[in-house]
Order: structure tokens, then sequence, then C-alpha cells
């Protein structure tokens, strides 16, 4: 057979690895082109191209093999990635269904509760006949807690609205020594029953300053609120708005049971609690610190805060004037 197509060589190109046991191939030569016959020196190099030739194929024969797994190996990540976006975005659904759900409930929250302030209200005072001291005290408390709850819904709110895109800072001139006032008011009862003094120094001087008011009341009561909830009996709260030429600062100073040094930083991250805050009150939302933080940083403000456990804290903001003071109007009050 040989002789008949004029083949005087044939080099056999044997493959090492195992699945091409018979070998890869041949490589075939006819006469040469003098006619001379093939010496000894033509067939060594002939067996060393062979023997190039063979790890050439196998490299060939070992890309195809790597491609072949590559497309097998997208294909597989096609699949997976396909199916975890299916998950992603059924998650995504449940999770806005979830943000619609704590919305609504919130706002149908409000009404009864507004409902529940106002008669609380008129009892306290004096609408419905004349009320003893400890009904007062009582009623006082409700109203206290009621307040509170108005305020929880609130950060319920503006929560699940920082998530839909809902949470807008709107500004108006605000007299902040008189917001102040305003909101302790509300929250006195609450210190009062727990015989801890709260006092509060109104600056009698004060400028007036572009602020989201809602947003900022909320920031002031909250930490207020914290204050008097994080305060054993019997404490000591010091409320505090100063005005430095070049800022206006807030404080609440308490002498309430502090957070412990290794959780200073995990504050004002959404449904925070300190360990030693959810012993002394298992109830709380750890909302309150979180938003505070955005309103204030949406703002342009910056935070207060320093602490020392079973020592007390301080909590409050501060807001640079030159961006925020209203020249014009120095106490609309
Ligand atoms: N005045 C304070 N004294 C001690 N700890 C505080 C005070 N204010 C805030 N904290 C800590 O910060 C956490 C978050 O506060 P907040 O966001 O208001 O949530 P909540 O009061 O519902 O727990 C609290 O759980 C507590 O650990
Ligand atoms: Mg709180």
């Amino acid at each position: 057979l040989l002789k008949a197509n004029n083949i005087e060589v044939l080099v056999r190109i044997v493959s090492t690895l195992d699945y091409e046991v018979d070998g890869v191939g041949y490589l075939i030569l006819g006469q040469k082109r003098s006619g001379n016959p093939y010496n000894t020196q033509d067939l060594s190099v002939l067996e060393i191209i062979g023997n190039e030739l063979e790890i050439a194929v196998e490299n060939s024969l070992r890309f195809e093999e790597i491609e072949q797994f590559n497309v097998t190996l997208q294909k597989k990540i096609e699949d997976a990635t396909r199916e975890l976006k299916k998950n992603n975005d059924k998650l995504m659904a449940l999770d806005e269904a979830k943000d619609e759900f704590v919305s609504m409930a919130s706002h149908q929250l409000r009404t009864p509760l507004t409902s529940i302030k106002g008669y609380i209200s008129m009892v306290l005072e004096g609408d419905a006949g004349k009320i003893s001291d400890t009904q007062k005290q009582m009623l006082g408390q409700a109203l206290f807690s009621s307040q509170r709850m108005v305020y929880l819904i609130s950060d319920l709110l503006n929560v699940s609205r920082l998530k839909t895109g809902k949470f807008l800072i709107e500004t108006k001139p605000v007299y902040l020594p008189t917001l102040v006032e305003s909101e302790l008011s509300q929250l006195l009862e609450g210190a009062r029953v727990k015989n801890i003094t709260m006092t509060y120094d109104k600056p009698k001087d004060f400028v007036t300053l572009n602020l989201d008011e809602m947003k900022i009341r909320q920031v002031v009561m909250n930490f207020v609120d914290n204050a008097i909830y994080y305060t054993p009996n019997g404490g000591k709260i010091v409320v505090s708005l100063k005005m430095t030429p070049k800022s206006i600062e807030f404080r609440v100073k308490d002498t309430g049971i502090g957070v412990p040094k290794d959780e200073m930083h995990k504050l004002f991250t959404k449904f925070y609690r300190a360990d030693n805050a959810r012993r002394a009150r298992p109830d709380g939302t750890g909302l309150g610190l979180f938003m505070a933080k955005k309103v204030i940083i949406a703002q342009g403000g910056a935070v207060i805060v320093e602490s020392k456990e079973d020592k007390g804290s301080t909590f409050g903001f501060s807001f640079p004037r030159n961006k925020l003071e209203i020249p014009d109007i120095k106490n609309p009050n």
C-alpha cells in the first residue's frame, strides 16, 4: 500500500495522552524532489519533527477541551445567574410589598391616635368636668405615651420613605429656641413621672435658620426622648442650644446608662440598639438615631455624640450658620 501510494517515509505521531492511545496521526512523505533516498540524518530530523508535532497536536486537543469546558461553564453560569435574578426579582417584589405595608399601616395608625390624643387633652383641660390630681397625672402619662407612639410612627414612615425615594428635605424659616421649647413641653410629663429634672436655658438671642421643621422637630424629640428613656429615676437632663460665630449647636446631656465604648461606632445604624439599652428597656426600634443622622447630614449638619457607659451621654447636632441662616429675620416670635 505504501509503495502503491509512493510513500517513502511514515512517521507515527504517538500521543502520551491516554485518551488517544492509538496515536494522533501520521506524518507522511513521498519521494524527495531530488530523487535521492532519505538518509539517517533526514530520518532523525523527521523523528524530531514528529515529536514536536505530537506536542502541537496534543496542545491543540487540550485547547479544544478547555474551550469546550469554557462553553459548558459559561452556560452553567448563565443558568445560575438567570435563577438568581428570578429569585432576586421575587425578593425585591416582597420587599416592596413590605415597605408599602409599613407605610400603609403607619398612616392608618395615625388617625385613631390623633383622636385618642385629642380626647385625652380635652379631659386633661377639664372639658369633661373637674379632674383630680391623680387623674391628671395618669392622663398626662397616657398623653405622653400617645405622643411617643406618634413619633415612633413618624420614624417608621420616614424609614419607608427613605427606601422608596420619597424622603425629601423641605426647608422653611425655623426658630430653634421655640421649637425646642415646644418639643420639651410634650416630653416634660415623661421626665416628671421618672423624677428626672430637665432644664433648658432658652437662648434670648438666636438666628433663624432654613431647615425642614418637621424633621428637625423629630430629631430634637428623639434625642430628648432617648435621654428620658435611658436615664434611671432621679437623674438629670440638661438641654442646651448655643450659637457661636460660625455655627449653632444643640445638645441633650443626661446622667443615664451611657453607651458601651465598643458599641459606639454602631450607633446611628438602622435598628441598632446597644446591649445595655436592650437590658434596661427591652422595647425600642433602633430607628430614632438612624433617622436623626440622615436628617442632620441631609441638611449639611453634623451629629454630636459623647458617651460613657454608666456615666451619661450627650447627643446633639450642629449646623453651620453661613449656609442656613436667614439674615433679615432675627426672631419671628
Ligand atoms: N441618651 C442615651 N443614653 C444611652 N444610650 C442611648 C441614648 N440615646 C441612644 N442610645 C443608644 O442608641 C440606640 C439607638 O437609639 P434609637 O435609635 O433612639 O432607638 P431606640 O431608642 O428605639 O432603641 C439605643 O438603643 C441606645 O443603645
Ligand atoms: Mg429612641
